[in-house]
């Protein structure tokens, strides 16, 4: 089983708290952060790299779980933030994160999200293709900003992860292409406009990666690309990805592995040509609040078709959890109460949503469970709130952190009430 924590009776906790008396003050479904783990998991990335004589950042990719209170944490960490939209950058505002540490990726950045970007003072801008190259350098010229950029680049590198995630490959919307020339291009345009600081190169492979063979290959051909367009960079960001343990097929490497294998590509690339060592920036959102996530449900209906299996509801699912349906994506569960009993039964762990799809996880091996019984599924704190929708018109569960010992509201749940306020009577 993976990590969880309990106390002597057994029941499990989370940053100190028993999890069936968060469930019970705050009500279920109801993600929890142990604030302490999210921590923990920006100082070993920051540790790795304090080992080498390199600058660096850590920033937070926001996408995983954006919260004031989030920022907030990965600001007490000196983490960077990077972020994907204007709604981002206005949490990163609402938090007081500093501006300057914020880095801005996207595919399709809206001029209003430009110009937002902008006036807030944001860091780096990561630009992605021509068409934002182009659009980026009049708008910043017309505010006297010089912006400094990173170009992203698609390095033409597949890292072993589900499709739907794989972002690194040649044929993906990210980025510009290498062997096309696009880079070349880019990097000449990028010099000569005299409203933008090209920094230096950006990549992202992909999600949920356990191999660093993928990280090195990217970071060499940040090198190559550099090198062979008469380029010395500041900064090579070579994006997130770093996988974490979901179940027990799960084997992440420790961050340092990572770490100390893209220090070593880019250093030794640094001085094959000459340069002095670029800054190395990483994005992890996954590792930094996946592990420290679990979400917790009440037990409700079951039902038993004999010889076949037994369905046992929750009351949350595929809104607050779209991973299993959207990516097969596994989890374990524990019995909160009963977290370190054996299992005595194999049950499916059903939504509430009307779909059949809406199954957390098949087959869960579990201890007998009766309704009312609090349900954690653990390792949910990535890209669960993150992507939680509104379907069948449930509310979005509130989001709790707890650390020693004591437990906070970061995000209110939403009401029925709160569904229908945007909700305009036709006047037709
Ligand atoms: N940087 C860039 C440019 C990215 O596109 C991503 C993730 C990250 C950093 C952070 O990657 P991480 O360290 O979290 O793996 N919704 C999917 C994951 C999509 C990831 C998209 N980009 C999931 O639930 O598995």
């Amino acid at each position: 089983t993976i990590p969880f924590t309990t106390n002597d009776a057994g029941a499990l906790t989370i940053g100190g708290v028993p999890a069936t008396d968060l469930a019970q003050q705050y009500g279920t479904p109801l993600y929890v952060y142990d604030v302490e783990r999210i921590r923990g998991a920006i100082r070993a990335y920051r540790t790795a790299f304090d080992q080498h004589n390199v600058d660096y950042a850590v920033s937070y990719a926001a996408k995983a779980f954006a919260s004031v209170a989030m920022f907030q944490v990965a600001a007490e960490e000196q983490a960077h933030l990077d972020v994907v939209s204007g709604g981002e950058i206005a949490t990163a505002q609402k938090a007081g994160f500093n501006m300057a540490n914020v880095s801005f990726n996207g595919n399709n950045k809206s001029d209003d999200e430009l110009n937002y970007a902008l006036e807030v003072g944001l860091g780096t801008i990561i630009v992605d293709n021509d068409f934002e190259l182009v659009r980026l350098a009049k708008l910043a010229a017309a505010k006297g900003i010089k912006q400094k950029i990173l170009l992203r680049i698609a390095p033409a590198v597949s890292a072993h992860t589900h499709e739907y995630i794989m972002t690194g490959q040649a044929d993906s919307k990210f980025g510009f292409d290498v062997a096309s020339g696009q880079v070349a291009d880019a990097i000449k345009k990028a010099e000569a406009e005299t409203s933008l600081d090209l920094l230096g190169l950006h990549a992202h492979i992909g999600s949920q990666i356990f191999e660093i063979e993928g990280f090195v290959a990217e970071a060499e051909k940040l090198v190559e690309l550099a090198a062979a367009n008469h380029f010395t960079p500041r900064v090579f960001d070579v994006g997130g990805g770093f996988g974490i343990q979901y179940t027990d097929d799960d084997k992440p490497l420790a961050s340092n592995k990572f770490i100390d294998a893209l220090v070593a590509v880019i250093e030794k690339g640094a001085h094959a040509n000459g340069w002095d060592t670029p800054a190395i920036w990483i994005e992890p959102g996954r590792s930094i609040v996946g592990a420290a996530g679990t979400t917790l449900y009440t037990a409700g209906s079951s039902k038993t078709i004999p010889g076949v299996r037994t369905y046992q509801t929750v009351d949350g699912g595929m809104g607050d959890n779209i991973r299993p349906a959207l990516y097969q994506a596994d989890y374990q569960a524990v019995v909160a109460d009963q977290a370190t009993a054996p299992a005595t039964t194999t049950v499916t762990l059903a939504g509430k949503y009307c779909e059949s799809g809406d199954i957390l996880i098949k087959d869960a091996k579990l201890p007998a469970i009766k309704p009312g019984d609090i349900i954690a599924l653990l390792s949910t704190g990535a890209y669960g709130y993150s992507m939680a929708s509104l379907y069948n018109r449930n509310p979005r569960p509130a989001v709790v952190f707890a650390e020693n010992g004591k437990s906070q509201e970061v995000i209110r749940r939403e009401t029925w009430e709160d569904l229908t306020d945007h909700d305009l009577d036709y006047q037709g």
